[in-house]
């Protein structure tokens, strides 16, 4: 997964951008943030990440 211009990091733990989130939830069809943490390793540190990790799921379901 390549980090985009402008993007920002989502999960400060891993250095895991919004954009490689993204790009993992349409790659693998993930549905949840135990799948975005197996895939991508976000959220997999401190957790404070995770509610912004579940926005970028809500967004891609509206
Ligand atoms: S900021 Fe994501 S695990 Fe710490």
């Amino acid at each position: 997964m390549t980090p985009a211009k402008n993007d920002s990091v989502v999960c400060e733990c891993l250095g895991i951008t919004e954009s490689q989130v993204r790009q993992a939830v349409a790659r693998w069809k993930l549905c949840d943030l135990s799948e975005i943490m197996t895939k991508t390793e976000a959220g997999t540190g401190c957790n404070h990440c995770h509610f912004a990790l579940r926005r970028l799921l809500e967004k891609r379901a509206e």
